[in-house]
């Protein structure tokens, strides 16, 4: 996935903080746990920052809502973490909710967005055989934003896709230990695998997806090459972070919140508590 080109715009809502840190948060957001590996990437590189995780499982999956349903859960997250929580950097780590939300949002807040996007660009300079696979949610690819790099590049490239909503529900799965079957991702990509030319760049454009990979890889040729996002995105946070706050420490609590409390949300939540999120919190959107 790449980055969307981060900038500010003025006379944006401020909001009073409940929890007023003079510490860096990070909100990252997502449908589900997609955001997980995103998270896992970030915190590597920089440990010492609070974070809080929403995943929106009422309003999970967003790959095959309206627009404006997922562009109304967005901004009611947004809305309710940043009246209670001073945001250092906000970071959706969805494709589909970053595609269809950022532009409006970053109109909305002054504290910095970053959001993932399809890594169509990194997998252009990828391909050797020219033929690049999308692999992402329907709003994803249905996307004028899509539609627009696809037509960008047809004259020398040709980028095919395939939606799925079934991988992100595999996804979920694995990620709380049940056993998922190669044979459902095998059945998801074949009409790939049936070309007579196989793309050799695969482009992993739903978050979900990057803890598919290790699967994903033994079903296309071992030469087939797996896009998940654009690591600049490291650099982003590297720069905004020493440029606000010159590496502060933080010691408060990691915090995650759903949307909905259910047993599969309290599964989720006892094994992000592993990945050091200690407090699991419902958010209540109005
Ligand atoms: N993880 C999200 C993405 O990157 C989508 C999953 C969903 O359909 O909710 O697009």
């Amino acid at each position: 996935m790449e980055l969307v080109d981060m900038y500010f715009i003025q006379d944006k809502i401020s909001t009073k903080k409940i929890y007023n840190s003079s510490k860096p948060i990070i909100l990252i957001l997502d449908s589900g746990i997609g955001g997980i590996s995103i998270y896992t990437e970030i915190q590597k590189k920089f440990p010492n920052i609070n974070y809080i995780y929403v995943f929106d499982n009422a309003g999970f999956p967003y790959g095959n809502k309206h627009e404006i349903f997922i562009i109304k859960r967005i901004f009611n997250i947004f809305k309710q973490i940043s009246s209670k929580y001073s945001i250092s950097l906000a970071i959706i780590a969805c494709n589909t909710a970053s595609i269809i939300s950022l532009i409006k949002l970053r109109k909305h807040y002054i504290f910095p967005i970053i959001g993932l996007v399809p890594a169509i660009e990194c997998s252009i300079s990828r391909t050797r055989n020219g033929i690049v696979g999308l692999l992402a949610t329907c709003n994803t690819i249905r996307s004028a934003y899509i539609r627009q790099l696809i037509l960008q590049y047809s004259n020398k490239y040709k980028i095919i896709t395939i939606s799925s909503n079934r991988l992100v529900n595999i996804s979920e799965s694995k990620f709380i230990g049940k056993k998922i079957f190669l044979e459902e991702i095998h059945y998801v990509i074949k009409p790939w695998l049936n070309l007579l030319e196989i793309p050799d760049t695969i482009v992993l454009g739903c978050t979900h997806f990057i803890s598919l990979r290790d699967e994903l890889q033994q079903i296309f040729p071992k030469n087939t090459c797996l896009i998940d996002f654009n690591k600049d995105i490291l650099y982003r946070i590297n720069q905004i972070l020493n440029y606000k706050f010159h590496r502060a420490k933080s010691s408060e609590e990691n915090i995650v919140f759903c949307t909905c409390i259910n047993s599969k949300a309290i599964q989720i939540s006892l094994l992000l508590k592993r990945l050091g999120f200690t407090v699991f919190k419902k958010l209540v959107l109005t």
